[in-house]
């Protein structure tokens, strides 16, 4: 039997810290109940101190997950820190405090400026802090992959005697090249004492597009846990891709003797979802989740795949979730399939919820001939994007055509239920929109990305709308919409980012 590999899936986390793609609870626990159904190991599900809605994101989290998977809460090597994440923990199953400090010459120097000896001081302090609320604390050198290889070695065997029972290397500025990051894992193997006594985990950022390929290297020299997200969401570049790292494994257990128990069938269905919730599409190329990861389009490819498919492909798309949905939506659909599809889809609804889903459903399959998955989320995410939100959109006609000059009518709801009707002029039908969208929610703001794509095939598909906007502090907010026309879908969108932007200023306050 190959050695099992922990997968750590920090989506929630890491990958929220993607600019654009912070999520509210609700959209973390439709995330977190796709992870649990990927069977995942570790699941961490936020960095509790941060803010109340990353501590009630981890409550929520831990109780969802029960004992199927370990959750997990980041801290800094801070006592306030780890009290919080202790608490956010508390009624979990098999709970986890994730603490560290930065352990290059560039993090101790300039940004802790201290010593290495406070380095060590501090790490070992926060692990038995961290220790006397939890058996399972890991312990995370920051910037491992730019640190001296001695001074690793002494950090980590003083955290594993002072209790951590996994050790995080990362390479946080995504800078190693796979050899060398090996190395380094081989040299903590080889040169800690008490290295048998925790596990060695390892995360790795994208910024030279080589996260998969470290990771994997990691795993050949001993690692035995893997950080990584669901389309490689992270900071700046990303974090390591799930879907890639998992495939990796699976294609070379044998040489890397190592095994996960992710269950693959997941994989493009729980992309699929963390691209909708996020507004972060994803592309085309991309590794096994990408449109076009098993389309073949030379005529020489598809004839050679015709005659066996493993000529030019080394997986199978239904291993990993690529193949065509089973069950055909349309208007005469009931509720059981509805239910069926939706749960498939990671999502829950019971009762009202579930027929207001189904009328939404039913509204949506009398204009298609067909409900595909992407329309369901598109129509789930929809749903949840106008539940809480402080303006909503009643109405919105455009008058436009050669020789006319674009005029739109934008009707909006505003929370204490006031109804404002606005006309204006722009050099387009959208641009009018937006403009008397601004001239009622009066918020400033930069336009920065405007993306049109349809969510299925057909000339009746949805036309999907992702754009961002960027406040006057330089923070990021992406709205998304959707609709048959896609005038509607860009004010959805429109308002969408500025309902973001409103309520994360609102909770800041
Ligand atoms: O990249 C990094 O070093 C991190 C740590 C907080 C684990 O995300
Ligand atoms: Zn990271």
């Amino acid at each position: 039997m190959t050695r099992k590999i922990d997968i750590f899936d920090t989506t929630l986390r890491d990958g929220e810290q993607s600019p654009g793609a912070s999520m509210n609870t609700e959209e973390k626990l439709v995330i977190a109940r796709k992870l649990l159904q990927l069977n995942v190991d570790v699941i961490e599900a936020g960095f509790p101190i941060s803010s109340p809605g990353d501590f009630e994101s981890v409550r929520r989290i831990a109780d969802l997950a029960g004992d199927h998977a370990t959750v997990c809460a980041l801290t800094r090597a801070v006592e306030k820190d780890i009290d919080a994440a202790a608490d956010a923990l508390r009624y979990a199953k098999r709970p986890r405090i994730h603490t560290g400090i930065g352990v290059s010459k560039s993090h101790i120097y300039d940004k802790l400026r201290i010593d290495e000896a406070t380095c060590i001081e501090r790490a070992v302090k926060a692990v038995k802090y961290a220790r006397n609320y939890c058996e399972d604390v890991e312990f995370y050198a920051e910037d491992a992959g730019r640190s001296d290889y001695e001074f690793l070695a002494q950090v980590i065997e003083a955290v594993i005697k002072a209790g951590a029972t996994v050790v995080n290397i990362p390479d946080t500025t995504g800078y190693s090249l796979p050899d060398e990051f090996g190395r380094r894992i081989k040299f903590l193997m080889d040169n800690v004492d008490g290295i048998q006594n925790a596990k060695i985990s390892v995360h790795c950022h994208n910024d030279l597009g080589m996260a998969t390929a470290l990771s994997l290297a990691g795993v050949a020299n001993g690692a035995r846990q893997i950080e990584c997200t669901i389309n490689g969401l992270g900071e700046r570049a990303g974090n390591t891709a799930m879907e890639e790292v998992v495939m990796g494994i699976r294609m070379h257990g044998e040489e890397l003797d190592a095994h996960t128990d992710v269950n693959t069938r997941e994989f493009v269905r729980a992309s699929r979802l963390v691209s909708s919730i996020t507004g972060l599409s994803v592309q085309v190329n991309k590794a096994i989740v990408g449109a076009n990861a098993f389309a073949h389009s030379s005529g020489i490819h598809q004839d050679g795949v015709l005659k066996k498919r493993d000529t030019y492909e080394i997986i199978d798309p239904a291993e990993v979730g690529a193949g065509q949905s089973q069950i055909v939506l349309t208007a005469r659909s009931g509720h059981a399939a509805l239910r069926h599809r939706l749960e498939e889809l990671g999502y829950e609804f019971e009762g009202k919820e579930l027929d207001q889903v189904y009328e939404a459903f039913l509204n949506l399959a009398d204009r298609k001939k067909e409900v595909y998955d992407e329309d369901l989320e598109s129509l789930i995410n929809e749903r949840d994007r106008n539940e809480n939100a402080v303006y909503t959109l009643e109405a919105v006609q455009i008058s436009c055509g050669f020789p006319l000059t674009p005029t739109a009518t934008v009707t909006l709801r505003n929370a204490a239920d006031q109804v404002v009707t606005v006309c204006e002029c722009g050099t387009g039908p959208i641009d009018a929109a937006y403009k008397a969208v601004d001239k009622i929610v009066q918020v400033d703001n930069d336009l920065t990305d405007f993306v049109v794509q349809s969510v299925t095939r057909g000339i009746d598909a949805l036309g999907e709308v992702t754009i961002r906007v960027t406040a006057p502090d330089g923070e990021v907010f992406t709205g998304r919409g959707s609709d048959g026309d896609i005038v509607v879908s860009s004010t959805r969108a429109y308002l969408n980012a500025l309902n973001r932007l409103i309520s994360s200023k609102q909770a800041a306050r």
